[in-house]
This record gives C-alpha cells, sequence and structure tokens, in this order.
C-alpha cells in the first residue's frame, strides 16, 4: 500500500481526489478502510485542529501503524469496524474517502449505502477504485498476458471490475456524481510491477487454476524480467456528493 502511495500516478490520484474534497477547518472527515493511515495526515491538514477525522479499519495491524503515524494529531480518531456496518453516528460526517477498499467488500453497494446514512447533507465523497479488467501485460505471448488478466479479474480479486462501476453504484446509493476520472499507472520496473500486481504469485495460481499451461505460464513470466517491462492498470476516481 505503501508503494502503491509512492508511485508518481499514486500520489497524482491521491493528491487530487483529497483536492476534490474541498475540505475546511472544523468539518469531520471519514476515512474508511484507512490502512496504515496514508491518507489521514491530508485529511487532517485539511480540517485542521477544530476538525475531525475519522478513521476506520478492520484489521488491528492496519489500525496500529496508522495511530502511530497520527501520534501527534489528536483529531485524528481510529475505530475498529466494518465498513458495512460503520461504527458512525447518521449524517455526523461532511466529507468521506475511500481508497482501493471496496475491491475487497462483501458488498460495495451496502459500504456506499452506509456512507449515504453517515453523510450530512451536502457532505462530498472520494472514491478510488481500480479495474483489473485494464491491466495489460506487454509480452510476445498475448495470450498468456490475456489469461493473466483473465484469473486477477475472475478468480484473484473479488470486486475487479469496481472502478468501472463506481459512478452506478454510487448513484444507487443516493449520491449525486460531479466527476469520473481515470488514471493509468504504468510499471517499467518488473520488480515492483511483481511486488504490486501478483504477477509471480498469482502466475502459480493461474496456472494451478488452469487458466495457462504450467510450461507456458512459467516461460511467460520469466521473460518479463528479460527486456524492457511495462504493464499498466486503470484506477478510477469518483467525486460525489449527499
Ligand atoms: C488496499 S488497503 C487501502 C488502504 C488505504 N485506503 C490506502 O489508500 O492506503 C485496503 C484496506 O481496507 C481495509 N478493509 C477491507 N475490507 C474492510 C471492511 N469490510 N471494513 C473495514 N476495512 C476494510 C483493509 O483492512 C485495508 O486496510
Amino acid at each position: 500500500m505503501t508503494q502503491v502511495a509512492a508511485l508518481a500516478a499514486g500520489r497524482s490520484y491521491k493528491e487530487t481526489l483529497l483536492e476534490a474534497l474541498d475540505l475546511r477547518p472544523g468539518q469531520t472527515a471519514l476515512d474508511v478502510g484507512c490502512g496504515p493511515g496514508t491518507d489521514l495526515g491530508g485529511l487532517a491538514a485539511g480540517v485542521g485542529e477544530s476538525g475531525r477525522v475519522i478513521g476506520v479499519d478492520q484489521d488491528p495491524a492496519m489500525l496500529a501503524e496508522a495511530a502511530n503515524r497520527m501520534a501527534d494529531r489528536p483529531w485524528v480518531e481510529l475505530r475498529d469496524g466494518d465498513a458495512h456496518a460503520l461504527p458512525v453516528a447518521d449524517g455526523s460526517v461532511d466529507r468521506a474517502h475511500i481508497d482501493r477498499v471496496l475491491m475487497h467488500v462483501a458488498d460495495p453497494a451496502k459500504v456506499l449505502a452506509e456512507l449515504r446514512r453517515v453523510a450530512r447533507p451536502g457532505c462530498v465523497i472520494g472514491l478510488a477504485e481500480p479495474d483489473w479488467d485494464t491491466l495489460v501485460v506487454d509480452s510476445d505471448d498475448l495470450e498468456t498476458s490475456r489469461a493473466f488478466t483473465r484469473y486477477t479479474t475472475e478468480v484473484a480479486v473479488r470486486n475487479a471490475t469496481i472502478g468501472r462501476r463506481l459512478p452506478r453504484l454510487a448513484e444507487a446509493a443516493g449520491f449525486t456524481v460531479d466527476a469520473v476520472t481515470a488514471t493509468t499507472p504504468v510499471f517499467r520496473d518488473a520488480g515492483l510491477a511483481d511486488k504490486i500486481l501478483g504477477l509471480g504469485r498469482n502466475t502459480r495460481r493461474a496456472i494451478d487454476a488452469g487458466y495457462m499451461d504450467e510450461s507456458r505460464g512459467r516461460a511467460w513470466f520469466a521473460s518479463l524480467s528479460e527486456g524492457p517491462f511495462v504493464a499498466s492498470s486503470t484506477l478510477f476516481t469518483v467525486v460525489a456528493r449527499a
């Protein structure tokens, strides 16, 4: 997560989304699935000491890391909870942020309904999610690249095409969508792409699941670190209001 945030494209979509939230001093901002606190500092700066930031996550290790990072900002509060049943009062939030969380949850529509419940009238929300069906990996063996993407979309990621669905889901939850944008980071480093996209791990799993032939899959993965490397995948961001 920290590596994704450190990539140039990662920084730029995060900065743009934070700007779009148009945070004001004294507001209450919510970060659902705050992880290790990557975005809490930006939210805290936006609402200032007179405001409040609530970070919710279900992973105690993530919350501990976030608490450590935010130790000097007492207006940031961390809550252990599930995005499907937010530990947040009705109509109490001015701004809300969800970045790469809906791709993992059991019911994204329910999470957005929860967001609508806790939103004050006029609340601005910022959503960012990838669409793994847009994953392209350069190789002479195009068929295996496609098989890898198909495995990622159909098996590896729970809600793999959530990116393109965000505007529809946000409208269905009762939000008005103001802006939809797409960012496509390009990976040129096979090692970094392996860490972030799970190329090696998921090639093995795709072979085991019958998405690609064993020797062809192995040769495909080995060839990725042999020459110039190019892979990309698109992330969608949506800004909407209650
Ligand atoms: C990919 S990380 C993103 C973290 C952070 N938003 C960021 O951009 O760095 C996904 C986070 O969502 C959390 N998460 C996943 N499902 C959740 C759920 N149902 N309720 C609360 N948190 C959840 C995970 O624990 C993890 O910290």
